[in-house]
């Protein structure tokens, strides 16, 4: 077993002293520990005690020179296995919230493609301000993990939510988020440096490089008349981080998305689209590609016909009629076309049976993997639109599930599976 790495990033609080006594922790349990500091940080800790316990160079300048000539921020952000924010300030909060990335620990944050826990501690106004509560939202919505503080007495006296948690309690956090992140290849040896920084220590997400992926992302939405359409609750967050994890190992990638409100990620070619049949045709014109995944929550109907001017009620109280017509299959299609792509994958979300129908997709569908998930529960609890997802792969050799966990490491560990079987 390789030995896990925690990049401890720690900002400018009063409760920056127990990142001491977390640290301590954290090595009695094996794992090696490497700290970041921001200027502020410095104010309340000494890069002398954190490298005498974490036994190894402390980071706090973005321009140190040698680490800079090997793209540091890079190597560093990707070196560890999970990354964590203790304490996390509201300042330091807000930047991650709006990209800002302005000294090493927020330009770090920025370039690394593992998980992130942040441990606010601030005081109680400052937690409860509308600003921490949107920067929190955002940062949940971005799939960092957020541990809530603890409510007791501060130590400017008020009394409320923002003391950090026990250092304990934080290295349990640590513990069972770690037991989530697969162990990262340990062959980093083989690799001259330039190529280490570009496609991270994960050796077999190589097999990506330079390859055509395509992925389709988000729901469509099929017109009924102007101002009305047919759509469903995809957020496209599940298609945007798989573009994203493919194009960080390497891939040239197109993602074809239907209406989301979703950033780009960085290196993606994206086409957008609104209906199931531009979203074909964006399909069609990409290829050909040596990966398709089809992650789209494509509408099965749209309106027979759309109408040129809003519907109106007729005073009969019977509802208009809405004749429907069925929409092409995209992946059902890519995968008769002559242009099928060698790996081509499906998704089944499903609210009941999810294995049997997922298996059944399989077939029908002609694709080499089902990746299903159960989307059952109440609109904002459900998997579609929220940031966590349990997934299961389906494949003619069988069925292998995972467990819960954010959609983005959902990703990344499916982009490594992709890679993989590309050799
Ligand atoms: O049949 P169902 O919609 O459950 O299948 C889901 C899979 O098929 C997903 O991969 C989805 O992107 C794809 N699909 C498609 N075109 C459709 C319907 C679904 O590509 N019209």
């Amino acid at each position: 077993m390789t030995e896990r790495r925690i990049l401890l990033i720690i900002s400018g609080g009063i409760a920056a002293y127990k990142s001491l006594e977390l640290i301590r922790l954290l090595r009695r349990d094996g794992l090696a520990v490497r700290a970041v500091m921001t200027d502020n940080a410095q104010q309340f800790v000494t890069p002398l005690s954190l490298g005498v316990l974490t036994e190894d160079h402390v980071y706090g300048d973005m321009f140190d020179l040698k680490e800079e000539r090997e793209i540091g921020h890079i190597q560093l952000s990707r070196q560890a296995d999970l990354v964590v924010v203790c304490p996390a300030t509201a300042n330091i909060l807000g930047k991650m919230a709006n990209g800002i990335a302005d000294d090493l620990a927020t330009t770090l944050l920025l370039a690394t493609d593992k998980p992130v826990l942040v441990c606010p501690a601030m005081n109680v106004r400052m937690w409860d301000h509308p600003a921490t509560r949107r920067n929190i939202a955002q940062l949940e919505r971005d799939g960092i993990h957020v541990m809530q503080p603890d409510e007791g007495e501060m130590a400017c006296g008020e009394w409320g939510p923002g003391r950090l948690p026990d250092p304990a309690a934080i290295a349990a956090e640590i513990g069972r988020l770690l037991a989530e992140v697969p162990e990262q290849a340990d062959a980093a040896h083989l690799l001259t440096d330039t190529t280490r920084t570009i496609l991270a220590p994960d050796l077999s997400r190589a097999n990506l490089f330079g390859r055509h992926v395509l992925v389709t992302a988000g729901p469509t939405h099929e017109p009924i008349d102007p101002v009305r359409y047919i759509a469903n609750r995809s957020s496209g967050r599940q298609g945007f981080a798989i573009a994203r994890a493919a194009a960080q190992a390497g891939a040239r990638v197109t993602l074809v998305a239907g209406p989301v409100d979703l950033p780009t990620p960085r290196g993606v070619t994206r086409v957008d689209v609104e209906t199931a049949r531009q979203m074909l045709a964006a399909v069609e014109t990409a290829l050909p590609a040596d990966v398709a995944i089809m992650v789209a929550a494509v509408a099965d109907w749209r309106a027979a016909s759309e109408a040129g001017q809003k519907i109106k009620k007729d005073g009969s109280g019977a509802p208009a009629p809405l004749p429907l017509a069925e929409n092409p299959d995209i992946l059902a299609t890519l995968a008769i076309s002559d242009q099928r792509p060698p790996l081509l994958i499906g998704f089944a979300a499903e609210t009941e049976n999810v294995i049997a129908h997922a298996q059944a997709k399989l077939a029908r569908k002609g694709c080499d993997m089902i990746v299903a998930n159960d989307v059952s529960g109440l609109p904002g609890e459900s998997v579609m639109g929220g940031v966590h997802n349990r997934v299961h792969l389906v494949t003619a050799d069988g069925v292998e599930s995972w467990d819960d966990l954010p959609k983005d490491m959902v990703a990344n560990r499916l982009v490594e599976r992709i890679a993989s079987r590309l050799q």
